[in-house]
């Protein structure tokens, strides 16, 4: 063998040790977690597949997004979602009445309600009107949308206002609104089959990105990420949280407020794995969903009755910087699966998960 072919495979050797090296590192095996909760928790009833993300408005009132099935879900899981007559649906619970649980919202409109499957939500309040909008993330069968409803507080239904579709929406993970008809999103992976999904992600190629629609056009504000996950808005809405997924951080930016553009302010890097990050409306400070073994949660995607651990961060928020993380609730996987949001208010907490059940704790540890 020549002396440059040698060069080469073992070059091209060493490239292959250190991604598998990566991969394992990522995958997690050598974690352990040892259970603690912030007071007592219960499941709340009803919810059995999933409350991927929670958006808490000012006064309470919680919108929970359930049935997440993601373009990348293999044939086996879709089976099983199907078989186990699963539905996309948003849950409502108020902060301010807990005893009265969660309630799945009806959609009014001209919406194919069997098309439904949503992941991210983000909501906006019109300070003059009342009025409350919801956005949410939705796998359609064919593309990604985002949906925009009305919140009905009467009759507690969600009347459909408008979808956004564009090529700019390819796979996209979450939402975070900054007008009446304008919002950051993230392109959570550049395949929608699964094959190519499974090779991005097995690659970990940095091909998610962050998008702003100004309410006329789509730009590309941000890109280079491995799996950009959720994202959030400060309260004064001068900054954009984003959770970057496995092994992962969170990012803060700093918003040009007229053109939406971004600058990075700083990264906390959490040797978890961050999925939806969320404001506290009371106090301004940031929650995150994690799952601290993502190999654990790969076999809980692969099939929801593989438990794996569940894991809340909080982070006090100082002029949009944060500091002070704290770890607010962790579990094996022997009471929740995969959390992948939380909301604090007051002394409650509700904790989300990917697919399975949601949990509502009391909070004495803050
Ligand atoms: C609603 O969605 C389902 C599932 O994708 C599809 O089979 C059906 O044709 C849709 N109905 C309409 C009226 O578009």
């Amino acid at each position: 063998m020549g002396i440059y072919l040698k060069i080469v495979l073992s070059s091209l050797f060493l490239v292959v040790v250190q991604h598998l090296a990566r991969l394992i590192y990522t995958c997690g095996f050598h974690k352990h977690v040892y259970n603690h909760q912030p007071g007592p928790c219960k499941y709340l009833d009803g919810v059995e597949f999933g409350s991927e993300d929670i958006a808490t408005l000012p006064d309470g009132k919680a919108f929970i997004t359930s049935g997440l099935l993601m373009p990348s879900a293999s044939s086996h899981y879709r089976q099983r979602y199907i078989d186990s007559g699963v539905r996309g649906q948003i849950f409502f619970f108020d902060f301010k009445s807990p005893g009265s649980g969660v309630t799945s919202l009806t959609i009014q409109g001209n919406f194919n309600t069997s098309d439904f499957h949503p992941h991210g939500i983000d909501y906006w309040l019109d300070e003059i009107s009342g009025k409350v909008y919801i956005f949410v993330v939705n796998h359609r069968q064919k593309m990604d949308a985002v949906e925009k409803f009305e919140f009905v507080p009467s009759d507690k239904t969600l009347k459909h206002v408008q979808s956004y579709i564009d090529h700019a929406i390819h796979f996209i993970n979450d939402v975070a609104v900054t007008g009446e008809n304008s919002f950051y999103f993230t392109n959570f992976l550049n395949s929608r089959g699964p094959f190519w999904g499974i090779f991005e992600i097995y690659l970990m190629l940095p091909l998610g990105s962050i998008s702003y629609f100004d309410g006329k056009y789509y730009e590309t504000v941000e890109e280079g990420y491995l799996m950009p996950n959720g994202l959030a808005l400060s309260q004064d809405q001068r900054y954009l949280y984003m959770a970057t997924s496995v092994n992962g951080a969170i990012k803060v930016f700093k918003r040009q407020p007229n053109t939406g553009q971004l600058i990075f302010v700083q990264e906390v890097k959490l040797y978890t794995s961050p999925d939806n990050p969320t404001i506290d409306p009371l106090t301004g400070h940031l929650l995150v969903g994690a799952q601290p073994i993502i190999i654990k949660t790969a076999q809980t995607l692969e099939d929801p009755r593989n438990p794996s651990p569940s894991q809340v961060l909080h982070f006090e928020v100082n002029e949009g910087t944060l500091s002070k993380t704290t770890e607010l609730y962790i579990n094996d996987g022997s009471v929740l699966y995969s959390s992948s949001v939380a909301s604090l208010y007051g002394n409650q907490m509700l904790i989300g998960t990917i697919n399975h059940k949601l949990l509502h704790c009391e909070v004495r540890t803050l």
